[in-house]
């Protein structure tokens, strides 16, 4: 196989020809599907080129008609993966019948079966799998599509748009047409054929109209769309409310499928989610799979406008859509919810996953310059570190500001195909005095650079003229990967407190703001300094309120320090930041010593017991007693950083200290405090009726947090009590926190609940993804032995990416310990599962790379071991483009 090509942002074109209408006959048989697609073109006069590229990928050509002739041979060629066409009038039509085979489509992208529906994943560049089309966003057309097909087993007959009329035919056969009036990319097409039933609800708009909302899903999941159907709904309200957008057409279809390599997609009036992205029950769906439906939903109906209604001009402006759309979907979220909770939970997440990227082989810029499949940039920066561009935007601007930069936008751009400049440029000339050149140039900077900014500071308090002088200084120094290195705005948001922990106010000179409480200092030099006045004594600075911008803020502090911000910070964030960081630093100080006592000891000799401080011991105990209006928020100051997130944080990463040291706290914080974890795990019972309230969700998370420590100490009681809630719980929060204890103790009768759990739950696909999941991360015993008899057990299936997320992708990416086995074993089942699915899914293999491209921040001996598959998977012949370009990029550098 040749190399595949490098496509570059720098070389982008427009297109030839536009295509104004598209009329696709699809007719469904056993062994194959015919196409037929009628293309009503015209050239593109801005464009001198002359030929019409249409991309087509698996399909077997049957016929092309120009204006009602067949077109000779000598007008058209086709090369790898494209059509070409000469010498065509400056408009007519095209008639292209293709035949596909969407039974063989393990790919899950263009048209393909998922438990006997029909279904399609055109996003990218899935379009081209199902008939030769120009398939880029920026050509967009009116699409009518009849699809024909048997009635018995594909009653339902669905695409985007309006149902304009449907018909009998012989031999069983029924067929239905669609019109969505929307001109659109070929990405937002779908599909969907199938037997399925629909739950049905109404909306009524802002403006009066009424919506049809329908959520289609296979029979025996009926019961499990309410939720989805509610979050819905309020999602229309938000945007409404907070955007002053309403939804456009008269109907909205949902529709669920189990093979899906994604979340969810937003095609035009016709969205298809994973089934675990909108199916929600209490006994079978956990607190966290309830919040996800729920931003889920709403990620996907935003959309509509962020990504539909204006969409992206190419690739490497995804995060034009994504960045803010996951900026909507959180403050949705948010906002229905406790912000302080998300915010943390947001920030928690970016931290641990983006970090890593942007400290890795694939490290690339919020809008990338270049691609070898663009299937593998929905990542961590074009989508997280993308929403936090944009909430610094909205920051900067202000909500009236950020709100009229967004009417102007969508205003401006309504029907097009854009780029992420013009976002930026609507929202800066909406606000023409918000941010200077300067600002603005610092600002979009954002987008064109890839890396973490390391900013480091110093102050100086001065005592005779109150004044506190900050200096701070950005570098992105972390990645061998990241060529540019240019100061980015970065807006800090900061307070002060005073020695007892009170609020201090002070002036802020340079934007003349007197006697304030809390200032964004607008950094955008690599060294820069500002001035504090009115500052009445040496203050305890609390930087960073909010996560105020995506960097890495190093802040040198006792923990003494940490401890005090973590009880006086009156910034939410601030606060679970300072216990963070004060956990960070005592696990991070063990992990070095008894590093050093290992190397130092000759053979693998215990290393000392650890004492941990009486600072830390202290404030935890404070927080383990302390009331809180959100229990929330208690559960997630009581969480210590995970292994992954401690993994992040330094190279060589020293996986066995951490492992080691990590569960030492916890060991002790769970026998230190027993007493108090039980009286916690008490006073959060609940007899209320299960509801995904946020109130009982804070419960239950400070209720299954005591649980687990309790399960820590190995006690009897604590054990009777995991197993009276696994055997008790009335819904699936309760029962897998208890099944999760039970599995990860060194408990001898685990194998007992795990079979009985599995009987219990063996026809529910998403709760057997769920106890897929709690074998893979299990810390205790052989867990990949039981990885691999999973593979085999009847519950797998490798043409399931959820199941192998569950499997597969959970043992690599949140079993530390057993993954990164000294002897290589991990790595080794890891490549081999790799270059199995590199052949039935591509994109889900490329996914999976992602551990062992981390390979360089390991000690010596695993990286070899790492880099060794590394290679092992890049000498093998017949490699997708997608598993090519990450490991390609992993071992270069
Ligand atoms: N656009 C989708 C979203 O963010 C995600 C998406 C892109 C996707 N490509 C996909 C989903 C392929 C499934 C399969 O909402
Ligand atoms: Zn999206």
């Amino acid at each position: 196989m040749s190399q595949p090509k490098t496509v570059y942002r720098k070389d982008y074109q427009a297109p030839a020809y536009w295509i104004d209408s598209v009329e696709l006959l699809f007719d469904l048989h056993q062994d194959h599907t015919e196409v037929t697609s009628t293309l009503t073109f015209r050239k593109n006069t801005d464009v001198s080129d002359t030929t019409l590229t249409l991309f087509g990928v698996d399909l077997e050509l049957k016929s092309i008609e120009l204006d009602q002739s067949p077109l000779p041979a000598a007008q058209y060629s086709i090369e790898s993966e494209k059509l070409k066409l000469q010498e065509l009038p400056a408009s007519g039509q095209l008639k292209i019948v293709t035949h596909i085979k969407p039974h063989e489509n393990t790919s899950l992208e263009g048209l393909y079966v998922s438990n006997d529906m029909y279904c399609t994943q055109c996003e990218a560049e899935g379009f081209r799998k199902i008939t030769y089309y120009p398939d880029r966003p920026d050509v967009m057309a009116a699409f009518r599509v009849k699809i024909i097909a048997d009635q018995d087993q594909y009653p339902v007959l669905l695409s985007n748009g309006n149902r304009m009329a449907e018909g009998q035919l012989d031999n069983g056969r029924h067929w239905v047409e669609w019109e969505d009036p929307f001109k659109k990319p070929s990405y937002l097409f779908a599909l969907v054929a199938g037997d399925l039933v629909c739950v049905e609800d109404t909306f009524t708009t802002m403006s009066g109209r009424e919506v049809a909302l329908q959520i289609f899903v296979e029979a025996h999941d009926k019961d499990k769309v309410d939720f989805a159907m509610a979050s819905l709904k309020a999602s229309m309200t938000w945007d409404e409310q907070t955007y002053g957008r309403e939804y456009d057409l008269d109907i909205y279809m949902i529709v669920a499928v189990s093979h899906f390599n994604m979340g969810a997609m937003e095609n035009k009036g016709l969205n298809i989610f994973n089934t675990s992205c909108v199916l929600a029950h209490p006994k079978t769906t956990t607190d966290a799979g309830f919040e996800r439906v729920e931003a889920v939903i709403a990620h996907e109906y935003f959309h509509n406008w962020s990504g539909n209604r204006v969409t992206c001009r190419d690739w490497f402006q995804l995060s034009l859509k994504e960045g803010f759309t996951v900026f909507r979907d959180q403050s949705f979220s948010a906002d229905l919810r406790s912000a302080a909770i998300k915010r943390v939970e947001d920030v928690n997440y970016f931290r641990t996953h983006q970090y890593a990227e942007d400290a890795g082989p694939m490290a690339h810029p919020v809008r990338p310059d270049s691609y070898i499949e663009i299937n593998n940039f929905y990542t961590l920066t074009v989508y997280e570190k993308g929403a936090e561009v944009v909430r610094m935007l909205r920051n900067l601007l202000g909500e009236t500001g950020f709100r009229q930069g967004s009417d102007l936008y969508f205003e401006r751009f309504d029907g097009q195909a854009v780029t992420c400049d013009d976002f930026v440029q609507a929202m800066f000339e909406a606000n023409p005095n918000a941010m200077d050149d300067a600002e603005q140039v610092a600002f979009k900077r954002w987008y064109s650079q890839a890396g973490t900014p390391e900013v480091s500071v110093e102050t100086q308090y001065d005592q005779s003229t109150q004044s506190l002088s900050i200096t701070l200084s950005q570098d992105i120094t972390e990645n061998p990967n990241v060529s540019l290195n240019e100061p980015v705005l970065i807006p800090v948001r900061l307070g002060l407190l005073d020695t007892s922990g009170k609020v201090m106010t002070f002036d802020f000179p340079a934007k003349s703001l007197q006697a304030v409480a809390e200032v964004v200092l607008p950094f955008t030099q690599q060294q820069q300094t500002f001035e504090l006045t009115g500052v009445q004594e040496v203050p305890v600075v609390s930087w960073l309120r909010g996560f105020s911008a995506p960097i890495k803020l190093q802040v040198n502090r006792s923990k003494a320090d940490w401890a005090f911000l973590m009880a006086h910070d009156t910034d939410s964030f601030a606060r679970w930041e300072a216990a963070n960081q004060l956990y960070v630093t005592e696990l991070m100080e063990h992990v070095e010593r008894i590093h050093v006592e290992c190397i130092n000891a000759e053979s693998n000799a215990q290393p000392s017991a650890l004492a941990f401080s009486g600072d830390l011991m202290k404030a935890y105990e404070k927080v383990l007693l302390q009331d809180f209006d959100d229990l929330a928020e208690k559960a997630q100051m009581l969480a210590l950083p995970s292994e992954t997130y401690l993994a992040g944080l330094k190279t060589p990463v020293l996986i066995d200290e951490i492992v080691l040291v990590r569960n030492q706290l916890m060991k002790t914080l769970a026998e230190t405090f027993e007493s108090q974890w039980l009286a916690l795990y008490n006073a959060c019972q609940s007899s209320e009726a299960y509801q995904p309230s946020t109130e009982q969700i804070a419960q239950r998370s400070l209720k299954n947090t005591a649980l687990k420590f309790l399960s820590l100490t190995g006690s009897k009681e604590a054990l009777s009590l995991c197993l009276d809630q696994f055997n008790k719980a009335d819904n699936m929060t309760d029962q897998r926190a208890a099944l999760t204890c039970l599995v990860h103790s060194e408990w001898a009768e685990k194998d007992e609940v795990i079979e009985s759990f599995y009987q219990q739950w063996q026809h529910e696909a998403l709760v057997v993804d769920q106890w897929l999941m709690v074998q893979a991360t299990n810390p205790e015993g052989d867990a990949l032995q039981a990885v691999k008899q999973l593979l085999a057990h009847p519950a797998f299936d490798m043409k399931s990416p959820n199941k192998v997320r569950s499997l597969i992708g959970a043992f690599a990416g949140s079993n530390l310990k057993h993954f990164h086995r000294p002897d290589g074993a991990g790595y080794e089942f890891l490549a081999d599962r790799i270059l199995e699915l590199n052949k039935l899914n591509p994109s889900i293999a490329a996914r999976l790379v992602t551990p062992l491209t981390r390979w360089k921040r390991q000690t010596e001996d695993r990286q070899a071991l790492m880099k060794q598959q590394l290679e092992r998977i890049a000498a093998t012949e017949g490699l997708s483009p997608d598993v090519f370009e990450i490991v390609s990029k992993s071992l270069k550098a």
